[in-house]
This record gives C-alpha cells, structure tokens and sequence, in this order.
C-alpha cells in the first residue's frame, strides 16, 4: 500500500516542467524506434549459441519491460478508502518530545502477580510511562498505588476468538487520548521486565519500527488457517502469523485503529472451529498479515517479548520459583537471534539476526510466562539482573 510511486510515475516527472505536452509523444516515438531496432538487430544476428526460444524470451522480457503492466482489478470503496487513510497515515511525522511516554497496557484476566516488580521497574520514571489495564474476568485488587484507578473499561475475551483483538484495540483507543503516548507496548498477567526502565525506553524511542512479530508458515498452523473467504483483499500469499504481544509506535497504533476492511475479514473468516473443524485465532494472524501488507518495511518482523516455545508442547514454558536465577535472566537478555519454526512436516527453523537501527542487538525486553509464585525470587534479583 505504501510506495504509491511505481515506475510508471518516472517519465512524467523526468519531463521537464513548462514545456508543452505536445512534445511528448516525439521522445516516446524515437524511444520505440529504438527498441524496435534493437530487436530487429537481435532478430537478424542472433548470438550462434542461443535457441529461438531464448530470442522469443528475451523479446518478451523487452515487452514486459515496455507494456504497462496489465491493470490491477477494480478496487471497492472500501478498500479505496483503506488505501487513502492508511496511506496517509504512514506518509506522517511523529516526533518525540522530551515529554514522549511509552504506554504499557496490560491484558489480564483479573489481578496483576506482578505488580509490585513493575513498579520497582517504574519507579524514579513518573511522566515517562502510563499504565492502562483490561481484565477480562474479575476487577483486579492493586496492590500498587501506579496501577490504581488505570482499568479501562473491559469486556470478556474468550480465547482465541476475534474478542481478544477487540481488546487490543480498546486498549489502544484508551491509550491514544494521551497524545503524549508516543509507542505502545502489549503485556500480560504473566509478563516481566529483563532490563531497566531507561533501556527500556531508549530502546523502543530511539527506532523508527515497531517489534510485531511476523513470519511465513507455509504449514496447516499458518496458511493452513487461511480462508479463501478473505479473497480478494487477503491474498494466501499475504497471509502471516506471529505472537500477539506487540510493541508499536504512535502511527502503528493509529493506522490499527483506522482499519475496517482487513479486520472485518478476520472477523468474519478467521475464528476457532469454522469450516468444519479448521481453526484460526485472530490475534495471531491479524496484526501480522495487516502490517506484512501495509508496511512491511516498518517492522521489525519480532516481539520483544520473550517466550520459550523450545519444550514443542502446546503452551510455552512456564516459569516455576525455583526456575528463577540470575544465569537464566541473563541467558534470556542475551539472546539477539530470532527464531521461527513452520509448522509443515519440514520442520524449517528461520533465523534471523536482531537488527536494532542495523546493528545486532539482544531481542528482548519482557519475557513471558512467569508463575505468580515467581513473584518473590524475581524481585530479590531484579536489581541485580536489570541492570545491563
Ligand atoms: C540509527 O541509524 C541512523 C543511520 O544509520 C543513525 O544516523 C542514527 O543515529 C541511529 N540512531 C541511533 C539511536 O543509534
Ligand atoms: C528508519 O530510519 C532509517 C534510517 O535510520 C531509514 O533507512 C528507514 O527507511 C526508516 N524506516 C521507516 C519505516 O521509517
Ligand atoms: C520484515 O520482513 C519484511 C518482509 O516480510 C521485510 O521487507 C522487512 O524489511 C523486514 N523488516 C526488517 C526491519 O528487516
Ligand atoms: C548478581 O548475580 C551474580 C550471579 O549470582 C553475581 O555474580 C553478582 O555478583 C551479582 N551482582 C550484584 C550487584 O549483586
């Protein structure tokens, strides 16, 4: 969507101002010409080695060339409307200010167990952050004045289910009247700070992407949850999956906000038992395969979120008390690949080196998911672990 200057804008701009229209038609004539020539030249001495299919492949390689290309379907409104809305979105500026905060927004189901780690990670940091929390299940009880009175108002979300994005979006329209919430951070009951807040924070503003993990499964758990049903504005080509704890800047958050058509689509085709016994789980597809389409240049295709999938079972690991050592806090922070497995029979790891601004860098800065019982062990060691 982004790159509204295809190759077919250069000629216009490369016509000298002023001049009249009239002469174009001339420079286009001796262009042909010349082509025309070139070809018939090619055609009369044709390089000894080279078969007539290589000559008709190379005509055609020419005509390609010179053709406009064969033009794309008739868009609906809506998808016009997308493209202008989301097109000038991305074409914004957001500058950071000295008053630029990072919004960490919670998705709960009830109480925080971590509450009290986070406000050790906060504290000494006041109008650098804002808190927003949406539980799902009960009212939770805070147990740290920074948490209370930051619940927006929430509604259930059943697992899996579209009402898990609907969610994340609430989250982000609270979080967007702040104007000076500049970048975004989705977090859960069972996630904890790795470093600092200040790595934090220069971290996330010092780039110009936002970490939303994305890559291609060719197998049944990433295409295999595509529905045809999205044609033609989701291509299966398009189609991506990755972890829903994202980390998004300002005009991410704004564009997610903007979008109807893509997330009408997940609406209606990517749910949990549709189609007969297939399964698709919105909140694992829908950022992922909007941003692969509408600005796949502007993410860093990882969360900086960590989350050990490496146990192959169909929860990640969970951390238990006696789990948590400085040497496995480290052993996380150190880590500056990422990886991605596709789930057909082949198995293929992808692994991709953590480019921050181009340099390599370690991956993450939150780690899920922790045992309530954590609690304890991880606070002893915060600020010894934190701080690098
Ligand atoms: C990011 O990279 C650009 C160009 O390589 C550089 O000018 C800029 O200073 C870098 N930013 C940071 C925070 O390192
Ligand atoms: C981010 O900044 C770099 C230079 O530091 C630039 O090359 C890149 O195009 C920018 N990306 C986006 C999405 O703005
Ligand atoms: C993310 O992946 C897309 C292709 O899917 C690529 O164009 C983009 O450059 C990647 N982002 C970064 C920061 O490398
Ligand atoms: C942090 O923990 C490591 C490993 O237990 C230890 O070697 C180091 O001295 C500790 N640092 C501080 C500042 O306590």
């Amino acid at each position: 969507m982004k790159g509204h200057k295809g190759w077919l804008d250069i000629p216009i701009m490369a016509a000298p101002r002023g001049k009249p229209s009239s002469k174009r038609p001339l420079w286009i004539l001796v262009l042909i010409s010349l082509v025309c020539l070139s070809l018939i030249v090619v055609y009369l001495h044709p390089p000894q080695q080279y078969s007539s299919c290589y000559l008709l492949s190379k005509v055609c390689d020419h005509l390609d060339y010179w053709l406009p290309p064969v033009p794309a379907r008739v868009l609906t409104d809506e998808e016009i409307i997308s493209k202008a809305v989301i097109g000038d979105i991305l074409s914004m500026q957001f500058p950071h200010k000295k008053s630029s905060k990072i919004a960490f927004m919670f998705l709960t189901a009830g109480s925080l167990p971590f509450e009290k780690l986070w406000e050790k990670f906060f504290l000494g940091n006041d109008g650098r952050f804002s808190i927003y929390i949406h539980s799902s299940r009960e009212k939770p009880i805070h147990v740290s004045p920074l948490f209370i009175g930051r619940d927006i108002r929430s509604e259930k979300v059943s697992w899996g289910q579209i009402s898990m994005v609907d969610a994340e979006k609430r989250l982000l329209a609270n979080a967007l009247q702040d104007a000076n919430n500049q970048y975004f951070v989705l977090l859960s009951d069972s996630c904890v700070p790795l470093h600092n807040f200040d790595y934090v924070y220069d971290y996330l503003m010092e780039t110009n992407i936002s970490f939303v993990d994305c890559f291609e499964d060719p197998g049944p758990l990433g295409a295999g949850r595509y529905s045809e049903n999205m044609l033609p504005v989701i291509e299966k080509k398009d189609w991506r999956k990755g972890s829903q704890w994202f980390s998004i800047k300002r005009q991410h958050a704004i564009l997610l906000l903007s979008d109807s058509l893509y997330y009408t689509k997940f609406k209606l085709f990517c749910k949990p038992a549709m189609e007969g016994n297939r399964n698709c789980y919105s909140d694992e597809h829908y950022l992922p395969t909007l941003f692969n389409m509408a600005d796949p240049t502007g993410i860093a295709n990882w969360s900086v979120t960590h989350v050990d999938w490496s146990e192959g079972k169909w929860h990640p690991k969970l951390y238990r008390a006696e789990d948590i050592t400085f040497e496995l806090l480290k052993k996380i922070k150190s880590i500056d690949e990422n990886f991605h497995v596709t789930s057909d029979a082949k198995k293929v790891i992808m692994q991709k080196p953590c480019l921050w601004n181009g340099t390599r860098r370690p991956c993450y800065l939150f780690a899920r998911k922790f045992y309530p019982e954590a609690i304890e062990n991880l606070m002893n060691i915060f600020s010894n672990y934190s701080d690098f």
